[in-house]
C-alpha cells in the first residue's frame, strides 16, 4: 500500500492551511533528485525556490555544515565567534561592497534594507523626520511580513493584513518614466527585484536597470535589488543586476546563501550606508550564528570558483531552446535568464496547477505561479540530460 495518501493527510491535520503544496511527501533528496516515501524518484525543478541552487546536500556544504555542528552552533551576537570574520569578508568581496549584515530569512533581509534606507534617508539625505518613502514595483514579492506585504500588488498576500506600514510607492515594473516621476525630496531608495520570481520570471526590457541606476544616482536615492531568488547563480551571473552591468548601493540576498541547509540572509552596502547603524538599533538572535556562517562561507567559495554562474550560463542556453520549441505547442510564453525560467501555459489547455501535478506524475516537480505560470529552477547541478529530460516531460504534459 502506498504511503503518501495517508502520510499527505497527517501532514495537513495540524498545520494551518497557509500553503498547498502538491500531493508528494519527500523523504530524502541528492543532487537534483528527490525520493519519496513510496521510494518514486523525481527531478527537482524548483530546488526550494533557489535556495537549493547547489543541488541537496552538496558535499563540501554538508561536510562544513558537520564539522560545524561537533564544534559550536550558536552564540548569539553579544559574543564575537571564530566562524564570522570569514563570512563577513567573503561575502563582502563577492558582492564588492564594505559590509555585510547577516540575518536569516529572505524577509529580514529587505526589513533590515529597508530599516537601514530610512536611516540613511534622515542621517545622510537630510530626509524631514517622518517622510521617507520608498519606490517599488508592481508585482513585487519580498516577503510576508507586515510592512512588506502592506506594499504588495497581490491581493492574496495583502488583504486583511492591515493596517497596512506607509512609506511607499508602487509604479508599474519596467517603466522607468513613471519610476523617475515618483521620486521626490523625500525619496530614500528604490527597492526592486532585478527579475521578478513569484511574479513569474518576469524580466524588465533591456536598459530598465541601468535607468533606474542613473535616475537613483542622480536623485540621491538608493537603488536597493533583492536578489534574494535571482542573485547567486541563478540567472547565469552571481547577480542578476551583473547581466546589464548594473552595480546596485545595496544588495538583499537569502535563499541559496544558506546552502539549502540553514536559513541565511544578508544585506550588503559600502559603509556609507549600512554603517548607520548603531549597536542596539538592529540585530536578531540567530543572524550571523556559527553554524549559518560556517555553512553560507562555503556557499560564497562555491560561487567564488564562478563554476556555477557558468554552468547556470550554459546550461540555461539547453532549457531556453528546449522550452522555445514549445511555443505554440501548448506554451504561450516562455522567459528565461539562466536556469531560471516562467513558461504561460496556453490557459485554455490547463492551468499551471494542473500541469504541475501532471508533471509530478512523470517524476518532474515544479511550481505554478499567478493561473496558467509554471517556474523551472532547478538545481545550477543539473545535467543537459537531465534538462532534456524535464523538457521531454512537459512536452509530454502539454500534448495530453
Ligand atoms: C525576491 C524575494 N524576496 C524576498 C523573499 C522572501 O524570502 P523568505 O521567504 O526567506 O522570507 C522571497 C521569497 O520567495 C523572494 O523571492
Amino acid at each position: 500500500m502506498l504511503r503518501t495518501p495517508s502520510a499527505v493527510r497527517d501532514a495537513e491535520r495540524h498545520t494551518a492551511h497557509n500553503y498547498h503544496p502538491l500531493p508528494v511527501v519527500i523523504s530524502s533528496a541528492e543532487g537534483a533528485w528527490l525520493t519519496d516515501v513510496d521510494g518514486r524518484r523525481y527531478l527537482d525543478c524548483l530546488a526550494g525556490y533557489s535556495a537549493l541552487n547547489f543541488g541537496h546536500r552538496h558535499p563540501k556544504l554538508i561536510e562544513a555544515a558537520h564539522a560545524q555542528l561537533d564544534r559550536l552552533t550558536l552564540t548569539s551576537r553579544a559574543f564575537v565567534h571564530d566562524q564570522f570574520a570569514d563570512f563577513c569578508r567573503e561575502l563582502a568581496a563577492l558582492c564588492g561592497k564594505d559590509l555585510v549584515l547577516p540575518m536569516n530569512t529572505g524577509a529580514e533581509a529587505v526589513e533590515t534594507g529597508i530599516k537601514v534606507a530610512r536611516k540613511w534617508g534622515y542621517q545622510v539625505k537630510g530626509v524631514a523626520p517622518g517622510q521617507a518613502n520608498i519606490v517599488v514595483a508592481e508585482g513585487n514579492f519580498h516577503g510576508r511580513t507586515t510592512t512588506i506585504v502592506s506594499f504588495s500588488t497581490d491581493e492574496d498576500a495583502r488583504a486583511d493584513f492591515g493596517p497596512y506600514t506607509p512609506g511607499f510607492t508602487v509604479v508599474p515594473y519596467g517603466d522607468l518614466d513613471a519610476l523617475a516621476a515618483a521620486i521626490d525630496e523625500n525619496t530614500v531608495a528604490v527597492l526592486l527585484e532585478p527579475i521578478q520570481g513569484e511574479q513569474g520570471v518576469v524580466v524588465p526590457p533591456e536598459g530598465y536597470l541601468p535607468g533606474v541606476r542613473e535616475v537613483c544616482t542622480e536623485r540621491n536615492v538608493l537603488f536597493v535589488a533583492d536578489e534574494i531568488q535571482s542573485g547567486l547563480g541563478r540567472t547565469g551571473a552571481t547577480f542578476a543586476c551583473d547581466l546589464e552591468g548594473v552595480v546596485p548601493d545595496m544588495y538583499l540576498l537569502g535563499k541559496a546563501l544558506g546552502g539549502g541547509i540553514v536559513p541565511v540572509s544578508a544585506v550588503a552596502a559600502n559603509r556609507d550606508v549600512l554603517g548607520v547603524l548603531q549597536p542596539g538599533q538592529h540585530g536578531s538572535t540567530f543572524g550571523g550564528n556559527p553554524l549559518a556562517c560556517a555553512v553560507a562561507t562555503e556557499v560564497v567559495r562555491l560561487l567564488a570558483t564562478g563554476e556555477f554562474q557558468r554552468r547556470s550560463a550554459e546550461l540555461g542556453e539547453r532549457l531556453k531552446a528546449g522550452l522555445e520549441a514549445l511555443l505554440g505547442k501548448g506554451l504561450v510564453a516562455v522567459r528565461v535568464r539562466g536556469l531560471w525560467a516562467g513558461v504561460d501555459i496556453d490557459p485554455a489547455l490547463m492551468s499551471g496547477r494542473q500541469a504541475c501535478e501532471r508533471l509530478m506524475e512523470r517524476g518532474v516537480l515544479a511550481k505554478d505561479t499567478h493561473g496558467s505560470t509554471i517556474r523551472l529552477a532547478p538545481p545550477l547541478v543539473i545535467t543537459e540530460d537531465e534538462i532534456d529530460h524535464a523538457v521531454a516531460q512537459l512536452a509530454a504534459v502539454l500534448a495530453g
